[in-house]
């Protein structure tokens, strides 16, 4: 059977590729030594799959088509379009596609219904955290495309009962392979609204303690009172709660947050254990 390995989290703002050479020198080193923490322990868990949890920013669905959870079943998928992405080093990024399969499988026996994709491109929100973690070796990808964009999106209680289905999808894979969760987004921010740069500090603070006490309740309540007025971006917080949840709502180990208006976005970085 598979071995779930650990969960890891990171925020994944555009502007720490597309203006890098522009950060102040300070922010750069925050920033590198973060990520750099995080491939640490990433790297420590060995795992020979991963599945991402990211946002999908109008790179394959739009209005017109906008699954609210599509997990990537293929054997690879396409690495990001943003010209500011052009670095990317794994190209195309291969997946895994028989636990992608059997991630689908699990959840529609369980009453869920995601929708799949054999061929996704995966954009910065899921790039930009496997580029900066330096990690040697890149494990296979299961990418899960989450709506975190636009009304309507999954509740934060099916955010938690989607992390418990991912968990009890690995666990009864039959294949011995060891796979992490990643998540990315958040925390707090805001884009293209009348907002357009707040980070709502005090929100994002409440919330990691929320992460580290790990219990559902409080933090499902901290979330549905507070997530919408946090900014329009903060809603990726939620695939934070699907990792946690995955991993047993045992509460998480923070590497560190850091209000960065530079880049528009209250990062943090964190990982939990298996
Ligand atoms: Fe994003």
């Amino acid at each position: 059977m598979a071995e779930f390995v650990g969960a890891f989290a990171a925020s994944h703002a555009p502007l720490i590729a597309r203006d890098w050479d522009k950060l102040a020198p300070a922010s750069r080193e925050i920033i590198t030594s973060d990520f750099r923490e995080l491939g640490k322990r990433l790297t420590a868990a060995k795992p020979d799959a991963m599945v991402i949890l990211s946002p999908d920013h109008w790179t394959n669905f739009f209005l017109d088509n906008l699954p609210s959870i599509c997990i990537g079943v293929g054997e690879e998928h396409d690495g990001p379009p943003e010209p500011f992405m052009k670095n990317f080093p794994w190209r195309p990024i291969p997946g895994h596609a028989a636990l992608g399969q059997h991630i689908a499988a699990t959840a529609m026996k369980d009453d869920f219904e995601p929708s799949i994709s054999h061929r996704l491109a995966l954009d910065h929100g899921f790039c930009i955290p496997l580029a900066k973690m330096e990690l040697a070796k890149l494990p296979r990808i299961v990418p899960i495309a989450v709506n975190d964009l636009e009304p309507p999106m999954p509740s934060i209680k099916r955010c938690f009962a989607w992390g418990k289905l991912l968990a009890k999808a690995i666990a009864s894979y039959p294949e011995t392979i060891r796979v992490a969760i990643f998540a990315t987004g958040g925390l707090s921010h805001s884009i293209g609204e009348p907002t357009m740069g707040a980070i709502d500090e005090a929100f994002d603070r409440d919330c990691i303690k929320a992460f580290e006490n790990g219990a559902e309740g409080p933090l499902t309540a901290l979330l549905d009172a507070r997530m919408e007025a946090a900014g329009n971006g903060t809603h990726e917080v939620r695939n934070w709660v699907i990792a946690h949840a995955a991993a047993g709502s045992r509460g998480f180990d923070l590497i560190d947050y850091r209000n960065m208006p530079e880049v528009y976005v209250g990062c943090g970085w964190a990982s939990w254990s298996a």
